[in-house]
């Protein structure tokens, strides 16, 4: 017999059904056994009664053997439950299935925590959870995240194809591009003493992709930013991130926000947007009225469907930094705003340029940023410059993009949105963590698979490195 869905089993009252999956809780009431049937379509409750069991005692007998999360077969008839069994909770709750036949697939350990105790669960330890992710992601909470996640990307991934534009790959070795963070460096055995790094983003390939004539490019890209982690932040991430070519900053913004509300509608309808279109405040009014460049503009907190998107436009486009000197505020590929490229270009009133940057924001978070970017070599070569690089630096970092700028660069500009968050939001969750498959704890381990690790001398040898014992 094939097996059904759980789900499907309340379209098969009265039938012989075969349902497999794992033991979620069982409770033995002596004459009795009943287990909650769990797999990823839902809970389903399942009686073994010797009394009514057409096979006879056999199959009650090995029920007993039965503990959680043990993988089971089992085939029966599926009965309506009589009204004052019936559970609201279950989307099955009004069925049950009346065992005739069990088949133990796997037997388990008992788990280190009991993945049917959803209150229980957050007294589990943080590092025992990521340990046993693989236990974890079988609560159907973390089943409803990982289904949204994919949702949200196939709906990203849907929008974009009929706006024309091309899903392309960039590369994950490569070399850094400054986004404000530490690269992760992975050496190179056939050049020795070379490293690439994982890209913090794919700012520059983007770029070059509409030097490439692409013109519409986006990618669910990983990112890798040696950072401290914190609930919004992991060492790797993903962006959607986009890029087009002959476009303002208008273009950019309009696509983007008929994207976000088109996405909450299909994939959130209980959601509600507070505001259409997107209010848009500038970095000054934002940091004046609400101390901060990413403000919740939310009306009522109390409401978990409320979603306040707001753009953040008009940033300064260079701070100083602890030395006195020049960097930028967001991304450096970043073009002026148009009034402000004579004095990009002529180095001066530095601290009053502001920036094409605009960032959009999401009850408090910053889920994405981009902007126009310079699209001429001297204006891309005034930011190195005003940040204090010498022509052999900018040659040697930049030389590339500035070359592939004198071979007929279109205008263009782009944004990255925080996959992570938005997914965090969106599944109303506090942490970006809860969003992510396999993610690292705050000190960036996967402990899980015990990442990072320390690797053997024979590998380190081929690499042309040798480990410094670390100073105690
Ligand atoms: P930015 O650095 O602002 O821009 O990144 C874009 C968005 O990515 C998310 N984000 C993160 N999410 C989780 N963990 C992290 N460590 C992390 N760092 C950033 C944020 C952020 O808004 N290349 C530019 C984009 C562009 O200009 O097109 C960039 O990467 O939600």
């Amino acid at each position: 017999m094939e097996r059904i869905p759980i789900a499907k089993t309340t379209e098969n009252k009265g039938r012989q059904v075969k349902v497999a999956g794992w033991v979620h809780v069982r409770r033995d009431h002596g004459k009795i056994i009943f287990i909650d049937l769990r797999d990823r379509t839902g809970i389903l409750q399942v009686v073994f009664a010797p009394s009514r069991d057409e096979a006879g005692l056999g199959v009650y007998e090995n029920a007993k053997h039965l503990r959680s999360e043990w993988v089971v077969a089992i085939e029966g008839k599926i009965n309506e439950r009589p009204a004052n069994a019936r559970n609201a909770e279950l989307v099955t709750g009004d069925v049950e299935l009346l065992a005739s036949n069990l088949e133990i697939i796997s037997e388990s350990l008992t788990p280190p925590f009991d993945i049917s105790d959803e209150r229980a669960m957050q007294e589990v330890s943080e590092e025992l959870i990521m340990k046993y992710r693989y236990l974890d992601l079988r609560r159907p909470t973390r089943y409803k995240n990982t289904a949204l996640r994919h949702r949200i990307i196939k709906f990203i991934r849907d929008f974009l194809d009929k706006e024309g534009f091309l899903e392309i790959e960039t590369p994950i070795l490569t070399k850094s591009t400054p986004e404000g963070a530490r690269d992760y460096l992975v050496p190179s055995r056939l050049h020795k003493g070379s490293f690439y790094a994982l890209p913090q983003s794919p700012q520059q390939y983007k770029q070059l992709l509409m030097v490439g004539g692409i013109e519409k490019y986006f990618q669910i890209a990983r990112c890798f930013r040696d950072e401290d982690t914190r609930g919004d932040r992991q060492p790797e991430f993903t962006q959607m991130d986009l890029e087009m070519s002959f476009v303002g900053q208008e273009e950019v913004m309009n696509l983007n926000e008929r994207m976000l509300v088109e996405l909450v509608k299909a994939i959130c309808p209980d959601k509600e947007i507070q505001e259409m279109p997107f209010p848009r405040i500038s970095y000054d009014e934002a940091i004046k009225k609400y101390g901060t460049d990413r403000p919740d503009m939310r009306k009522d907190k109390s409401n978990p469907n409320l979603l306040a998107f707001c753009w953040v436009i008009d940033f300064p486009f260079f701070e100083k930094t602890d030395n006195g000197s020049w960097t930028f505020t967001h991304n450096p590929f970043s073009a002026p705003k148009p009034e402000f490229m004579k004095d990009l270009l002529t180095e001066k009133n530095i601290s009053k340029i502001l920036t094409t940057q605009y960032d959009v924001t999401l009850n408090g978070w910053e889920i994405g940023g981009g902007s126009i970017r310079n699209h001429k070599a001297e204006a891309l070569e005034a930011v190195f410059k005003i940040m204090g690089f010498d022509e052999e630096r900018i040659q040697n970092n930049f030389g590339h993009m500035l070359e592939a700028f004198h071979y007929g660069a279109p205008p263009h500009g782009g944004i990255a949105w925080g996959m992570d968050r938005l997914v965090m939001i969106l599944a109303g969750q506090p942490n970006i963590r809860e969003v992510i498959a396999f993610p690292k704890t705050g000190d960036g381990r996967d402990l899980m698979m015990n990442a990072p690790a320390q690797v053997s001398f024979e590998q380190l040898r081929e690499l042309g490195l040798s480990v410094k014992k670390p100073e105690i």
